[in-house]
C-alpha cells in the first residue's frame, strides 16, 4: 500500500487495553474474556499483522522517534506472582516482514522509527496476545513509547499509521496502557498477603472513580442517549458502556485525548505518563475527519488493588 494514498473504506476496529498488573495474565476476568471475544473477532476478519504500541515498559530517548521491534526470537519478561506454564510455552511470533511497512509510513510524517533487534516482550504486551489469541500469536510487531511522554507526538504516531487501519492491510491496532494506573496508590496488602488482586476491602477513592469517568466520557461520549438504560445506572460496574448516536472518533478525540493529560485528577490517576501514551495512539489511529461518528465502547472492565481501573474500550466495529 502506498504511502499517503487515500484509504478506502472500511477500517478495522482499534482497541484501547488497559493491561493491569501482572496477574491479569493468570487469573479469570472480564478484561480476559472480552480480549479474548476481540481476538476471535480479529481472527475471524482475516487479520494478518498486529500492531502494539505498548503502554509502559518500554520507551526511547531517540529525539522524536520510537523504537520498533525486530528481534527474531523475543523472550518474555518474567512476571511476578504468576506461573511461568501460564506464560512461558507460548510461542511469539515477531512480525519481521511488516517492520519496513511501519517505518514508511512514520518516516513519511517526519517520525524517525529505528528498528530494536534486541529487545524482549513484556507481560503488556504478551499478557494481552495470550489472552487475544490463546491458540496461536498472530504475527506481531510493538512500537515503543517517546521517553519524553509528549501526547502530540503520540497521537502523531497512531495517525501517521491510520492507513494501515484499511481492511485491505489486515492490521489490527492495539494500545496497551491503563485508564487509571497509579502504583503509588494501590492497595497492594491482599495481593502480597492472599495473592488476590481482585479484593475491595474498600471501594475506589473518589479520584480514582472521578478519573474513570472522564476517560470513559472521551471514549465513549454521549453513553446517556446511547439506550434506554436510566441515567444513573449507565455506568454501573460490570455494565458495556456504549457511546451515543453521534461517535467518538474525530479530531475532537484528539483534543479530548491530550486534554485528559491536563486534568487536575490526572496526577492522581497517574503517577507517570507511561500507561497513557496508549491512550494518544488510540486518538490517533481514530482521530482523522473521516473517523467522525466512529463509535465506541467500553466491553469490560476489572478494578484491582483497590484504585487501579483496567477499562477496555474497542472504536470502530467490523460491521
Ligand atoms: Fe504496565
Amino acid at each position: 500500500m502506498a504511502v499517503g494514498t487515500t484509504q478506502p473504506e472500511p477500517m478495522a476496529p482499534v482497541h484501547l487495553f488497559s493491561h493491569g498488573s501482572a496477574m491479569m495474565l493468570g487469573e479469570d476476568s472480564a478484561s480476559a474474556r472480552y480480549w479474548e471475544k476481540c481476538g476471535d473477532d480479529a481472527l475471524a476478519h482475516g487479520i494478518e499483522h498486529v500492531v502494539i504500541m505498548q503502554g509502559a515498559h518500554w520507551a526511547t530517548a531517540n529525539p522524536g522517534g520510537v523504537l520498533i521491534s525486530s528481534n527474531p526470537k523475543p523472550e518474555k519478561a518474567p512476571v511476578l506472582f504468576v506461573d511461568p506454564a501460564k506464560y512461558k510455552p507460548y510461542v511469539l511470533n515477531p512480525d519481521l516482514a511488516y517492520v519496513p511497512v511501519l517505518q514508511a509510513h512514520l518516516s513519511a510524517a517526519g517520525i524517525p522509527a529505528e528498528a530494536d533487534p534486541a529487545f524482549d516482550w513484556i507481560h503488556d504486551t504478551y499478557l494481552i496476545l495470550i489472552r487475544m489469541f490463546p491458540r496461536g500469536c498472530p504475527p506481531t510487531t510493538i512500537i515503543s513509547m517517546n521517553a519524553l511522554f509528549d501526547p502530540h507526538l503520540h497521537v502523531a504516531v497512531g495517525a501517521a499509521l491510520r492507513p494501515l487501519r484499511a481492511r485491505a492491510a489486515r492490521t489490527l491496532f492495539i494500545g496497551s496502557g491503563g485508564a487509571v494506573h497509579n502504583l503509588f496508590r494501590n492497595v497492594w496488602g491482599p495481593m502480597l498477603r492472599h495473592r488476590d488482586n481482585f479484593a475491595q476491602p474498600t471501594p475506589p477513592e473518589p479520584w480514582a472513580l472521578d478519573f474513570r469517568q472522564e476517560v470513559i466520557d472521551v471514549f465513549c461520549a454521549g453513553y446517556e442517549d446511547a439506550d434506554s438504560v436510566p441515567r444513573n445506572e449507565a455506568l454501573a460496574y460490570g455494565r458495556e458502556i456504549r457511546s451515543g448516536p453521534r461517535g467518538v472518533g474525530g479530531p475532537l478525540l484528539r483534543r479530548k485525548a491530550t486534554s485528559l493529560m491536563k486534568h487536575p485528577k490526572y496526577r492522581d490517576a497517574h503517577a507517570t505518563d507511561d500507561h497513557f501514551m496508549a491512550t494518544m495512539f488510540v486518538a490517533g489511529l481514530c482521530g482523522s475527519k473521516e473517523d467522525v461518528g466512529v463509535a465506541g465502547v467500553m466491553g469490560a472492565e476489572d478494578w484491582e488493588l483497590t484504585n487501579m481501573c483496567n477499562t477496555q474500550f474497542t472504536l470502530g466495529n467490523w460491521d
